[in-house]
């Protein structure tokens, strides 16, 4: 885009912007980015997963240091890192609790997405770019986990490769091209090492980019659901916007103070968290020849797991599986309401969501578990119940009635 603005700056600033708009930048996004002034808790998240994702990043770069991607020593190298690097232990904690607390930042993200209707237009764009953070970062959580090569590793990433193979046609030929092989060997292990460290950080750092580059372009949304720049002073700002920066930047300073807190306090203390976010089999070597006796990914993936066992076709299970996350996408077009806030919405929407994310809840639990007869007809009804949200919210915003919407901002 043109550098249109005139950005007054003399001495050594002056002279970087004539050949880097660094001033120009830093005012369109932070010190003049108007930010509504109602932002609440929910909006904590966005700033955090990025704080993850510098933390991930870093501690990746640091693990790599020591870490060797060879089936023969890998499982070895780790508890390596963990005993006799200096500070190994730390830093590989650091990676293990941030990948789980990536999951629990970004699915609290997207539930404010939800309930604040943050994907409606403007913003499908903002929503799609997220979504596709969300697949991209669900592949990098799945490739890392393989790495320390432990015996969950191993059949995790047998069982969810072999989904591949059951599609028509190509599947087999598809399954070998995956695992570079005809089983998970060392080969797998290789390639899953590059696209985990190079491959696919770089497309989330992309993405990410992007996602942050759609928001500026139209603006946040707000606990309100009220665009801000339908109302504007005659200076052109919007009357209930406030600058990015110093204001939000200083209030995300003290959610980073709060989410350090737990989230060192985490792994400090309790960095397996029960065996949630380090499972006890993966401190067992892979061995092809002695499945672990209850093979379940981690927490994050279990929703979908749960679905892919809800049927016994493998082939409709994973159609089910991969359709969930498909079907997120479409949300921005499913939702025709005219209002976008859950505050202006009234009972029906409520209770569609709740029944929504509580469905989404209960089937991650039973993901973890071995699966009774109850628990199955349990999945099979949250399924349907997950599945029923899009259809009811396309019917069901056609004629929406609301609660009467402000003009401007309530806080
Ligand atoms: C690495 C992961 C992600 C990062 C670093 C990130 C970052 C951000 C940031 C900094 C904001 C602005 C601050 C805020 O509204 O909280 C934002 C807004 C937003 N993000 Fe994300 N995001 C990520 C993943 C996602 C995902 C997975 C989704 C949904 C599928 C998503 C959907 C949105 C939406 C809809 C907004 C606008 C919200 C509003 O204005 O109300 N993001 N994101």
């Amino acid at each position: 885009m043109a550098n249109t603005r005139e950005v007054k700056t003399t001495g050594f600033m002056g002279w970087i912007d004539k050949r880097l708009p660094v001033t120009q930048m830093w005012e369109d996004h932070l010190s003049k980015y108007y930010a509504p002034n109602n932002f609440n808790f929910w909006y904590f998240f966005g700033s955090l997963a990025m704080l993850v994702l510098v933390n991930q990043l870093l501690t990746g770069i640091w693990l790599t240091m020591h870490y060797k991607s060879d089936a023969a020593q890998a499982f070895g190298v780790v508890e390596y890192i963990m005993r006799d690097v200096p500070w190994g232990w730390l830093i590989r904690y650091l990676h293990t609790t941030g990948a789980s607390a990536f999951f629990i930042v970004v699915y609290l993200h997207m539930y404010r997405g939800l309930m604040y209707g943050s994907y409606k237009k403007p913003r499908e764009l903002i929503w799609v770019f997220g979504m596709l953070i969300y697949v991209a970062l669900m592949a990098e959580a799945f490739m890392g986990y393989v790495l320390p090569w432990g015996n969950m590793s191993y059949w995790g990433a047998k069982v969810i490769t072999q989904l591949f193979g059951v599609i028509p046609v190509i599947g087999d030929t598809l399954l070998e091209w995956i695992r570079g092989d005809y089983v998970v060997s060392d080969a797998t292990l290789n390639r899953f090492f590059a696209l985990h460290v190079v491959a696919v950080p770089l497309v989330l750092l992309v993405l990410v980019l992007m996602h942050i580059a759609a928001l500026h372009q139209v603006g946040s949304n707000n606990p309100d659901g009220i665009e801000i720049k339908e109302n504007k002073d005659e200076n052109g700002i919007p009357k209930d916007g406030i600058p990015f920066h110093p204001y939000y930047s200083v209030k995300d300073i003290f959610g980073v103070a709060v989410f350090l807190l737990i989230f060192l306090g985490v792994v400090f203390l309790n960095p397996q968290f029960g065996g949630l976010f380090l499972e006890h089999d993966n401190y067992t070597i892979a061995n092809p020849g002695v499945t672990p006796e209850h093979i379940k990914p981690v927490w994050y993936f279990t929703p979908f797991y749960a679905m892919l066992k809800a049927v016994p076709d493998p082939l409709g299970g994973m159609i089910l599986m991969f359709g969930a996350i498909i079907m997120l996408f479409t949300l921005p077009w499913v939702d025709r309401s005219e209002v976008k806030s859950i505050r202006y919405r009234l009972l029906p929407f409520k209770l569609a969501l709740a029944a929504f994310v509580i469905s989404f809840l209960v089937l991650g639990w039973l993901g973890m578990q071995s699966g009774s007869t109850v628990q199955k007809y349990m999945a099979i009804v949250c399924t349907a119940v997950y599945f029923l949200y899009f259809p009811f919210l396309f019917f069901y915003t056609k004629n929406e009635k609301h609660k009467p919407i402000p003009k401007r901002l309530t806080h």
